[in-house]
């Protein structure tokens, strides 16, 4: 059989490993997809680097349109990144017949209802492996390897940069801006590090596996995004100090809120107790806890980013794509898990009505009865305290009082809050972090 035809949109890091793994593999990878699979046209903007990259051996052109209006690519590869370009493109592709593969995380977690639909319509695929957790098969995972379960949450270190950072304050006891500035200049950080360091991509690629996990549209809007930047290595070594790791986790799952099934969708500084697995991975890892109900716990781990641990999931795709490109529409994987037509409308909770732990870092003025005060008003709240930690004052008269509570709404941490913070004896702004015991 003839091999099958690729366009690539933009050929940087991802793109350049695509193209050597390709290359490289090309043996196995034909044994395994049936049929070869070629570049065989490539969209960049600088189109020497492309020709350089690619050794002459595909067409280079510098306008996209030209790789998805071509009647000699099959697929597409969208590495352009971005919204609404690759959001144009990858219509376009649609609608001219092509399968994609997209490793654009931002693009599915926005535009993603659109897009499945589009390419339902067409009878193409949409195949996105790479866009969450890099080179880890997580999609495929939750998508076909635990199609028996039902799901009951996912957890997930999902950035890499955030990790790295989080890893290096702990370590090293250094403060955030500190540790930002070594991982820019190591080229761990963008030179605009917001998305990362924001919340905003693991919450791109959490909304992306909520919908699969549970069945609902992609919805990125409802989604709660909280970084790392506020974050005090203070705080980092008091946490280690109770038995706990921070980690910025993305956090999803079923909970049942005054008798209504929603979904939690949360992005935040999370402690985790550091006896378990994923509060030990370190550096630029990602790692992604399951819990489902057949299996049990299952726990996917490996590199979120990098060129070859990326191409090896776009790679993937354009095997399976390659494999089911003759296949029925209705009869291949569905693009988000569940059928089109039996996904459910099970809310996206507000923040108000999780539930969880919390770590509470409370600065006091160190006088009589300021400890039966901060727990007199959490007894109020019916919010049970499960450890406290008060420090010695440091020469100036105040002192941290930390507090971890037992599971509690957040809504009713929310008025303790509020109530602490207007005590005579409570100097500034209580720190709040969320505990999650994945146990
Ligand atoms: N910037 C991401 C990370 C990788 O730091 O994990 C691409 O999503």
């Amino acid at each position: 059989m003839k091999p099958i035809k690729v366009g690539l949109l933009g050929i940087g890091t991802v793109g350049a490993g695509t193209f050597n793994v390709l290359q490289r593999n090309q043996e196995d990878i034909r044994r395994r997809a049936g049929r070869g699979i070629e570049i065989t046209m490539v969209a960049a903007r600088n189109t020497e680097r492309a020709a350089r990259l690619t050794g002459g051996n595909c067409q280079i052109v510098d306008d996209p349109f030209q790789v998805v209006d071509s009647p000699d690519v099959d697929i597409v590869v969208e590495l352009i990144g971005g919204y609404e370009l690759p959001r144009e493109l990858v219509l376009r592709a649609i609608a001219n017949g092509k399968h994609v593969v997209t490793a654009n995380k931002a693009l599915l977690a926005l535009h993603g209802n659109e897009l499945f639909a589009a390419a339902q319509e067409k009878g193409v695929m949409v195949a996105f492996e790479a866009a969450v957790a890099g080179g880890v098969p997580i999609i495929k995972a939750l998508r076909e390897g635990l199609t028996a379960n039902r799901i009951e949450s996912v957890a997930g270190i999902i950035n890499g940069t955030t990790n790295f950072i989080l890893s290096e304050m702990r370590d090293k006891g250094l403060d955030f801006d500190v540790v930002l500035k070594q991982a820019q200049e190591l080229g761990y950080a963008e030179a605009d590090p917001t998305f990362d360091i924001e919340g905003v991509d693991a919450a791109h690629k959490l909304t992306i596996m909520s919908a699969i996990a549970f069945g609902i549209p992609v919805q990125f809007d409802k989604a709660h995004v909280e970084g790392i930047s506020a974050l005090q290595a203070l705080d980092i070594r008091y946490a280690e100090q109770l038995g706990y790791r921070i980690k910025l986790l993305g956090i999803t799952r079923r909970a049942t809120v005054d008798g209504v099934e929603g979904i939690e969708l949360r992005v935040h500084p999370t402690l985790i107790p550091a006896a378990r697995l994923i509060a030990n991975v370190e550096g630029a890892m990602n790692a992604v806890l399951v819990e489902a109900d057949a299996v049990g716990s299952t726990l996917y781990y490996g590199k979120g980013a990098g060129a070859e641990p990326t191409a090896s999931s776009v790679i993937a795709d354009l095997v399976d794509v390659t494999r089911l490109a003759t296949v029925d529409p209705y009869c291949r994987v569905p693009h988000l898990a569940f059928q089109p037509n039996e996904m459910t409308d099970v809310a996206i909770l507000p923040m108000a009505d999780i539930t969880t732990s919390y770590f509470l870092r409370v600065r006091v003025s160190d006088q009589l009865g300021v400890m039966a005060d901060l727990t007199r008003v959490l007894a109020d709240a019916a919010i049970s305290i499960d450890a406290v930690l008060q420090k010695e004052t440091r020469g100036d008269e105040h002192t941290d009082i930390i507090m971890i509570t037992h599971e509690t709404r957040e809504k009713q941490v929310d008025a303790a809050i509020a109530r602490i913070e207007a005590l005579a004896s409570v100097v500034g702004k209580v720190i709040r972090i969320r505990l999650e015991t994945l146990s």
